[in-house]
């Protein structure tokens, strides 16, 4: 029995594809999703071909009426993906050519190479639009819950060893900070994603007197001046993924950002830090230990690194080599980009929600930030203000801190004789710096973990992100 031929390949081929390579090429199975853009984009070149005079008014109307039912359709479920028609593209335009004879008239000086870079570039604004929104959550999240526990001091580690007494909020907008730089990153990217490739046709355009700059307008491909974005070499424009490889990109840092939030959380989490407790509906249980509360949405999160950094490689090594210009490997972006949207966005969500869920426990946290052991570089500094070059103080303080292990006592119960059996600089004074609070009072340099300089940042963070 003779195959019936697809739209794509009528005329030029005597039947369809052979079942298994039908199978081996079709992308409708995951570029559906493209469907409302693809739609958008389409709707924008009907009206730009009624402009140039090869669709009548009717028709163009016949046209938009027809793509906007198909869309309430999809919307609604409603809608039967044929995989024989390959992808997104020829699914609507051959349901709509049934639908509206116009519809044949659609793709004038249109190829698929450029309609598909064109819905990738119309996702994945949007997209970003969204990420954005989500990361803006985030932020508001670590910003309450500084808020919330303004006066709560808790060890800064390096090396994951007790370093020095910071601010719990200060800890908190550090990440507040990354999550800023990856919001500048994805507006970068996105004004490379919000060019239009429309009107470049398969390769070299069209003998048609097409208007790209109206279809640009339509669809929105403005600068912040609001100039029109066309590309500008029709064989770039349909071979050209970079836009998606600087959102992976983008993408791929701040899941690690989210990675690293992920495992202070769980390492805050556990019963040996206990600085936080996560509520119930945000953990998970075991199925053999009853007694288990686990972190799991900060696990997955920094789980699925894994998946967005693969993304990136995935889309490097799949334009490394290719010639120009469009090739169906390229075909092979779409689940690799839509994959690194819907993970960062998720874990940027739930990530927000958890924080939104979880309490400080401060006795906890007040008992890790008493180890006076914090205050060790204070007590070098005291020595600095006697007099000392730095170097010799550290020293000083180091034979002080080994004299306090050896005689079993904390840092700050050491009698002023045993401080003086190490060096004569110290005075009566010098335990004073073992008080937290002034301690605290002291840093507040720009960017210093010190009460007024926190206070300062979360206000300027509210406001910003209000
Ligand atoms: N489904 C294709 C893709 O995602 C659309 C472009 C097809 N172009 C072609 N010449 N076969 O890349």
């Amino acid at each position: 029995m003779k195959r019936k031929s697809p739209v794509s390949r009528s005329g030029r081929f005597a039947g369809g594809p052979a079942a298994e390579v039908a199978q081996f090429t079709e992308s409708i199975s995951f570029d559906w999703r493209l469907w409302r853009h693809d739609i958008q984009g389409s709707l924008a070149h009907a009206a730009m071909l009624h402009k140039i005079g090869v669709l009548t008014r009717t028709e163009k109307n016949a046209i938009a009426r027809g793509l906007n039912q198909i869309g309430r359709e999809i919307s609604a479920g409603k809608f039967t993906w044929k995989p024989a028609l390959e992808d997104v593209h020829m699914n609507i335009e051959a349901e709509l050519t049934r639908r509206v004879p116009a519809g044949a008239k659609l793709h004038t000086a249109r190829s698929r190479n450029d309609q598909v870079a064109l819905d990738l570039r119309l996702w994945l604004r949007d997209e970003i639009t969204a990420l954005l929104g989500d990361i803006a959550g985030l932020q508001r999240a670590l910003v309450s819950l500084g808020e919330q526990n303004a006066g709560v001091l808790i060890p800064g580690y390096t090396h994951l060893q007790r370093a020095q007494p910071v601010a719990f909020a200060h800890h908190l907008l550090a990440y507040v900070e990354m999550l800023e730089r990856d919001c500048d990153r994805l507006w970068d990217c996105r004004a490379r994603v919000n060019v239009c490739p429309l009107g470049s046709g398969a390769i070299a355009g069209s003998t048609l007197p097409l208007d790209r700059e109206f279809v640009a307008r339509q669809l929105g491909f403005l600068d912040i001046h609001r100039r029109v974005q066309l590309t500008q070499n029709s064989m770039d424009a349909v071979s050209d993924r970079d836009f998606a490889v600087e959102f992976c990109a983008a993408g791929a840092l701040l899941a690690a950002h989210l990675s690293r939030l992920a495992e202070d959380v769980i390492l805050w989490a556990s019963a040996e830090f206990h600085f936080i407790r996560i509520a119930d509906a945000y953990t998970t249980g075991s199925s053999l230990m009853p007694q288990k509360k686990n972190p799991d949405i900060a696990e997955l999160t920094r789980g699925k690194t894994g998946r967005v950094f693969g993304n990136l490689m995935s889309l490097l090594t799949l334009l490394k080599g290719l010639p120009m210009t469009y090739n169906r490997d390229l075909q092979e972006d779409k689940e690799r980009l839509f994959d690194t949207a819907d993970t960062v966005r998720a874990s940027t969500r739930l990530m927000a929600a958890m924080l939104s869920h979880t309490q400080v426990n401060r006795p906890a946290c007040a008992a890790a930030a008493s180890d006076p052991a914090l205050l060790a570089t204070d007590l070098a500094d005291y020595l600095v203000r006697q007099g000392l070059a730095f170097r010799p103080a550290h020293h000083a303080v180091g034979a002080v801190v080994a004299l306090a292990e050896k005689s079993d006592k904390p840092l700050n119960q050491l009698t002023l004789a045993e401080l003086q059996s190490v060096d004569k600089h110290f005075g009566r004074d010098a335990l004073d710096v073992f008080n937290l609070k002034t301690a605290m009072a002291q840093r507040n340099q720009t960017g210093a973990p010190g009460t007024k300089e926190v206070a300062k940042q979360l206000k300027r963070w509210r406001q910003q992100l209000s």
